[in-house]
C-alpha cells in the first residue's frame, strides 16, 4: 500500500519532532478554533494504518452504525486491502483510549483519480456495527436540495495539523473550528488569483464546496473528516475535507467534497434506515 505508507512516514516524523522538548507550538486549532468539548461531534472518527503503532492518517464520519464516510485520497486510487486499516470512533485525545475496529470493505468512488479532479469520496464498512451512545452517534446526510449558502453555521473537526507543517501537539485533542462557507463561483475566482491558470478553467468543481478564511481552515490530517452544519436544529454533513492550497492561505479557502452530489452513490451501499 504505497500511498498509505507515503502518508504515514512524514506524519510519524512530525509526531517525533513534536514530542521533543521545548518545541511544542502553543497555537490551538485545526487552523484557528479550539479544543472540542467532549460531548460534541460524536460522529467523528480517526482512520489508522499499521506502522510502528496504529497511526492516525485521516478523519472520517459515522453515517450509519456500520459505515464511515471519508475521502478517496486517504485510500486510493489503487486498490487497498482493509487488513492494514482500523477505525477509531469518537475519542477526545487521539491514542489515549483506543478501541480499534477492523474494516470489511473499502469502497473508493469509481470516478476518483485525484482530489483536484473531484469525486474525492469513499466508504468503509465496519466489520461490526457500532453501538450508539451519548458520545458515538451518526451524522445525518443532507437532503439533495440543500445548498449550504454563505452564512450557514458550519464547523470542521479533526486531529490534523494546526498550521502548514505543524502537527497537533500531545495530548492530540480533537479540534473544532467554525468556518464560513464561500460560494463556489467566488471560491473559484479566489483560486484563480496569483496563478496563470486561465479563468475558463474551473478549479472549484460543482461537486465541491469551499469554506474557511486566513485564520480558520482544515489542514493535513483532517482529510476525510466532516464539515457539518446546523440546519434548523439538526446537524447535517455538508462536506468531506478534501484539499486546499496550503492551509488558511489568503484567497485559498479549504475545499470539500459536496456530499449532496454523491447521495445516490452513497445509498448504493449504505442503508437509509439505521
Ligand atoms: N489533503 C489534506 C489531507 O490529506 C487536507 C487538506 C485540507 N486543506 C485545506 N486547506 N483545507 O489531510
Amino acid at each position: 500500500m504505497p500511498s498509505l505508507l507515503g502518508l504515514a512516514l512524514p506524519l510519524l516524523g512530525s509526531l517525533v519532532v513534536l514530542v521533543a522538548p521545548g518545541k511544542v507550538p502553543e497555537r490551538a486549532g485545526i487552523v484557528g478554533g479550539q479544543q472540542a468539548p467532549r460531548n460534541k461531534w460524536p460522529w467523528q472518527v480517526s482512520l489508522r494504518m499499521q506502522h510502528i503503532y496504529w497511526v492516525h492518517f485521516c478523519g472520517g464520519s459515522l453515517i450509519h452504525p456500520q459505515w464511515v464516510l471519508t475521502a478517496a485520497h486517504c485510500l486510493g486510487p489503487g486498490i487497498q486491502e482493509p487488513t492494514g486499516l482500523r477505525v477509531q470512533l469518537r475519542e477526545q485525545n487521539l491514542y489515549y483510549e483506543d478501541q480499534l475496529r477492523p474494516v470489511n470493505r473499502i469502497i473508493v468512488h469509481p470516478s476518483y483519480y485525484t482530489a483536484q479532479d473531484g469525486a474525492d469520496i469513499a466508504l468503509l464498512e465496519l466489520q461490526e456495527p457500532a453501538n450508539l451512545s451519548s458520545h458515538v452517534q451518526v451524522i445525518n446526510l443532507p437532503p439533495r436540495s440543500e445548498t449550504f449558502p454563505p452564512g450557514t453555521p458550519c464547523w470542521v473537526t479533526g486531529w490534523g495539523d494546526i498550521n502548514d507543517d505543524i502537527s497537533l501537539p500531545p495530548p492530540f485533542p480533537l479540534k473544532q473550528v467554525k468556518v464560513p462557507i464561500v460560494e463556489n463561483s467566488q471560491c473559484d475566482a479566489m483560486y484563480h488569483m496569483d496563478i496563470s491558470t486561465g479563468d475558463n478553467v474551473q478549479i472549484v468543481k460543482d461537486s465541491m464546496m469551499c469554506a474557511g478564511t486566513v485564520k480558520k481552515d482544515s489542514c493535513q490530517g483532517d482529510s476525510g473528516g466532516p464539515l457539518t452544519c446546523r440546519m434548523n436544529g439538526t446537524w447535517l454533513q455538508a462536506g468531506v475535507v478534501s484539499w486546499g492550497e496550503g492551509c488558511a492561505h489568503p484567497n485559498r479557502p479549504g475545499i470539500y467534497t459536496r456530499v449532496t452530489s454523491f447521495l445516490d452513490w452513497i445509498h448504493q451501499y449504505v442503508p437509509k434506515e439505521l
